[in-house]
């Protein structure tokens, strides 16, 4: 196995003083340096519009790792051996002679050289052909792409076209940093390391799934981008997409990047359409109002800043989703992301059917099938929960939950998702990235919502900051007389 430790590498960053550069991929660099994990012949450099003296440069990575406290007395002495792995260089992704000065800088080091693209995926394919042309896509060369990888299955194929004239497959990490989420490689190592639970996974023992991703923080300064994507793109055309995969998909034959890849494309595949229709029945759009959040008065979307005062974005996205093979048929994958909701958290519920035949007296017996979830934020966690007989007289029942994991997160500290995938990039393990035909098949399973909801102008339905998303989403299981659980608490 190659360790990262041993790897030296030019990391190139565009968008490099940006948002994500500041707020995931600084402070994972930075907790990857501290554990050991960078080899200290490594260069970091950040590609930038704005031009960054060495004083403001400091001063930016000080800000950037000023909420990492891990080093604690040792901090000011680790920012500085940190640093010295830093520079800057001033490049516009429009201006071809920009990328010279760079491949100047770059020099003719015998290290893999990653280029991580931090910016608006518009800019992709000029930074991927002014770096051709200044011969910067040598064999040992890494793409990294950040999602959303355009905007429908055609803008995307336009995108790929371009990055593939100048990157094999073999060289593009396209990131999806919800993969790199501890508790989402531990539902592989939980589904195919034990036999009791691939064998209740199916149609048989399965009533449903439900995946939540909810936030409470709204579009947090980001209107500029958030405005023309939506949640369906920011979150469900990737997030929410893998996390369906990874939990549907049939058991690779090896931990191997395609053998991963090919199982998670079949599901994508198998995906059943939501057109015409089913697109109104099967798909909940909303948009947030003032309200609520944690105590604070909050302002609905449409007088955040930057935000047009009769914008159709959505900010929630509910989905009931149906998967067209033998394992699943019949068994709905309940889907719901949204911003401003009641608790920030990420789940993964597998509600198991009820026993065929109760000798119980039981009350309220949609409480008591038994329940297998994976929580990837806010604490990780793995719990199942079962029936139990309530001490005393008599025989009533009563759930209680399993923790499979109690002491993980108290031992060990957890890596953000960030750190994981980096270190991937850096030793070249494409596992837990997202394949180009898996991109597609994504797209392709979207492109009728996002065409019916431009063709329709359909307005989002509200919904009140502090809450779980518009009254149609609870409907939307209520139809089949399910309810959504309760996340977060
Ligand atoms: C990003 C989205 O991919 O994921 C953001 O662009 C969202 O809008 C974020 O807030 C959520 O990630 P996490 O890891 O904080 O749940």
């Amino acid at each position: 196995m190659i360790s990262i430790c041993r790897t030296p590498f030019v990391l190139v960053i565009f968008g490099g003083v940006g948002d994500l550069s500041e707020r995931k991929l600084f402070p994972s660099l930075y907790n990857m340096f501290l554990d050991g994990l960078l080899c200290v012949d490594s260069r970091i450099l950040l590609a930038s519009r704005s031009p960054l003296g060495e004083v403001e440069l400091d001063q930016w990575v000080a800000n950037a790792l000023a909420k990492t406290t891990r080093s604690g007395s040792e901090h000011d002495i680790n920012v500085k051996s940190f640093r010295q792995m830093v520079s800057y260089v001033r490049l516009d992704a429009n201006n071809p002679e920009h990328f010279l000065e760079l491949a100047s800088r770059i020099g003719d080091r015998q290290v893999p050289v990653i280029f991580y693209l931090a910016t608006r995926s518009d800019l992709y394919s000029n930074i991927c052909q002014f770096l051709a042309q200044s011969h910067l896509n040598t064999a040992s060369s890494r793409i990294v792409l950040e999602k959303p990888i355009g905007m429908d299955l055609q803008s995307s194929q336009c995108l790929a076209e371009t990055v593939d004239q100048y990157f094999d497959e073999k060289q593009i990490y396209r990131i999806d940093h919800y993969l790199g989420k501890e508790t989402v490689q531990n539902l592989l190592v939980l589904r195919f390391a034990n036999s009791i639970f691939e064998t209740q996974w199916n149609q048989k023992y399965i009533d449903h799934i439900q995946i939540t991703i909810s936030e409470t923080i709204g579009v947090e300064g980001r209107a500029g981008f958030y405005e023309k994507v939506g949640a369906l793109r920011d979150m469900v055309q990737n997030h929410l997409l893998q996390l369906l995969c990874i939990t549907a998909m049939e058991p690779p034959s090896r931990l191997h990047p395609n053998a991963v890849r090919d199982e998670k494309v079949k599901v994508l595949q198998a995906l059943r359409p939501i057109v015409g229709n089913d697109i109104h029945a099967k798909v909940v759009r909303g948009q947030y109002r003032d309200g609520v959040s944690h105590g604070q008065a909050v302002v609905g979307y449409l007088k955040e800043d930057g935000v047009v005062n009769d914008s159709n974005t959505e900010t929630f996205v509910a989905l009931k989703v149906e998967i067209d093979n033998w394992r699943w048929a019949g068994v709905p994958f309940y889907l719901r992301t949204g911003k401003r909701l009641t608790n920030r958290a990420c789940e993964i519920a597998v509600h198991f059917k009820e026993v065929p035949h109760s000798i119980f007296d039981i009350e309220n017996k949609n409480t008591m099938a038994n329940k297998l979830i994976f929580r990837l934020q806010p604490d990780e966690g793995v719990r199942l929960s079962v029936c139990e007989k309530r001490a005393g007289p008599g025989m009533s029942v009563s759930s209680t939950n399993l923790s499979l994991n109690p002491d993980r997160a108290r031992k060990n500290r957890v890596p953000d998702a960030y750190e994981r995938l980096l270190g991937d990039v850096i030793i070249g393990n494409q596992t837990l990235f997202v394949r180009e035909d898996e991109l597609m098949a994504a797209w392709e399973w979207l492109d009728p919502i996002i065409s019916q909801w431009q063709k329709t102008e359909q307005p989002p339905e509200p919904y009140t900051s502090g809450t779980w998303g518009p009254a149609a989403a609870t409907l939307l299981l209520a139809k089949d007389g399910r309810l959504w659980d309760e996340v977060g608490l």
